[in-house]
């Protein structure tokens, strides 16, 4: 029986096992996918066990998907250009990281039929997920990204990866087109923003987040007038694409998915 796992740190919320799993179960593959906490020092043991066919493929989420990457041996495109890698797999005794995150997003805002072209999008946080974003965003061909975060010193790692993007001063909402929730508030249900949305109206609210399944960031956007959409789709997406990449089928997103992930 192959193995895959997902490793972070905090892990126990983690949903992909059931995801993984399932599509194990529905295309017969034999194999089995857990979540593991770690320690950084634990890594480097993980990617030898990958290089003796030990663990067949490794999921990484927060804190991990920066600092792994000294421990692989190649990266992809994407894992380079966002210093962030969350897919894992050995290929040619190399062990090479990439990001699916990236597919994930952007086929989450394809599937609501937006257009993304030429528009302002605001990113709200400066944390692990958002290199991943403004990849994703570069690739739609927007016009403009402007990042805002509580601790404006974060933002210069992203502008060193991205000099196209501009940074705002935490309370400034300028004029956009899409507002994006990249922060960690909201995980919690009562979590609120102490920042002023009312301008925001017919526009598109975001939030990375998936549970609780309509944060305050959305409940208030969508009472100010605007459409919004929560991360759940993004984090199958990039399952679905670390999939593919392992097993080389592209596994179904069916209701039966969707009830399975609501438990
Ligand atoms: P990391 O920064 O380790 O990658 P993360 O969960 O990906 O962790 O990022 C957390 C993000 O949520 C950060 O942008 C953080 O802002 P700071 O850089 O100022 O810490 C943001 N965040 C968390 N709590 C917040 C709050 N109460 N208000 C505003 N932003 C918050």
């Amino acid at each position: 029986m192959k193995k895959y796992i997902v490793i972070g740190n905090p892990i126990d919320h983690s949903l992909s096992p059931k995801l993984h799993n399932f599509w194990y179960r529905q295309n017969n593959i034999n194999a089995d996918y857990e979540k593991k906490k770690m320690n950084i020092e634990e890594i480097k043991g993980l990617i030898l066990a990958l290089k003796e066919k030990k663990i067949h493929g490794i999921n990484v989420t927060v804190p991990f998907k920066k600092d792994i990457i000294p421990f692989l041996d190649q990266l992809s495109l994407e894992a380079k250009s966002t210093q962030s890698v969350n897919t894992i797999y050995l290929k040619d005794e190399k062990a090479i990281g990439h990001n699916t995150d990236i597919d994930g997003f952007e086929l989450s805002i394809k599937n609501l039929k937006i257009n993304l072209i030429d528009k302002t999008i605001l990113i709200l946080g400066a944390g692990g997920v958002v290199p991943s974003l403004i990849f994703a965003l570069n690739k739609m061909k927007v016009s403009k990204i402007i990042v805002s975060n509580r601790t404006q010193k974060k933002t210069e790692n992203l502008k060193n990866l991205f000099r196209g993007i501009e940074v705002v001063d935490w309370g400034v909402i300028p004029n956009i087109d899409m507002i994006i929730n990249a922060t960690s508030l909201g995980l919690n249900k009562e979590d609120k923003f102490d920042l002023d949305f009312s301008e925001l109206k017919n526009k598109f609210f975001y939030d990375v987040i998936y549970n609780p399944k309509e944060t305050n960031f959305l409940k208030e956007g969508k009472k100010l007038g605007n459409t919004g959409e929560n991360g759940k789709m993004m984090f199958i997406y990039q399952a679905q694409a670390a999939f593919k990449i392992w097993h080389g089928i592209q596994p179904i997103v069916n209701n039966e998915l969707m009830n399975l992930l609501e438990q």
